[in-house]
């Protein structure tokens, strides 16, 4: 199970605490806890998958070829990489870049739900499946859940595809991305245009489906917080 949290006050101190944190088997292979980056006021979370190769040695995280996109997208709705905050669901390269396993999940997701905390962002961007099944508790892939903000946990979450899927996907995939990242700028810039669907977590949960199978991934945020 995962640590809580809730006593921390500080991005950093909760930073230095996953810095030797080893609650999980990825511990001994990372190089770097990739904690996250960017700004402690972004109005703007982005929340990955985990670390790869490059994120591992250079402890940051989307420093690769998906990063240098994902700067570019965001460039295109007028947000640097200073202006947001980026973390992924676990903070530690899984080996062979894997998919992380519930375990490890169960296990740093703490991290990640007192980052949104003390972030509290206006708006959660969840990068592929990965997260936003984790985050909205679905089992509903992206293709089918992106294009709409949600309401969640008082704030919005807007899911789109991994800027991975676009490097191999192209034109097509980018442009999504690009329309979701619209949505993210009408959002912080408090229009919120009426023919978006609007859906509380709950609700968007219900619409996908919850597993009862994979409940160790999917309570994330499974009570108030
Ligand atoms: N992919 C992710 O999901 N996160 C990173 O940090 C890098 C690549």
């Amino acid at each position: 199970m995962t640590g809580s949290f809730a006593h921390v006050e500080t991005l950093d101190e909760l930073a230095l605490i996953a810095s030797g944190c080893v609650m999980c088997s990825l511990a001994p292979s990372r190089t770097n806890v990739v904690f996250g980056s960017g700004s402690p006021d972004a109005a703007v979370m982005i929340v990955g998958e985990g670390p790869g190769q490059q994120e591992d040695e250079q402890g940051l995280p989307f420093v690769g070829r998906s990063g240098q996109l994902l700067d570019t997208l965001l460039s295109e709705i007028g947000l640097q990489r200073a202006d947001v905050y980026i973390a992924n669901v676990v903070k530690c390269r899984p080996p062979r870049n894997r998919d992380p396993r519930p375990d490890e999940i169960d296990a740093c997701k703490g991290y990640l739900r007192r980052q949104i905390e003390l972030i509290d962002p206006i708006v959660v961007v969840t990068l592929g499946n990965f997260s936003t099944k984790l985050l909205l508790r679905t089992e509903v892939g992206i293709t089918k859940m992106r294009g709409v903000a949600y309401a969640w946990w008082g704030r919005y979450l807007v899911p789109t595809f991994h800027p991975a899927a676009a490097l191999r996907g192209g034109e097509r995939v980018k442009n999504d991305i690009r329309a979701d990242l619209a949505l993210v700028r009408a959002v912080i810039d408090g229009r919120l245009p009426s023919e978006i669907r609007e859906e509380g977590g709950e609700s968007a949960a219900r619409q996908g489906g919850v597993s009862d199978h994979d409940d160790s991934q999917l309570d994330l945020f499974g009570d108030a917080p």
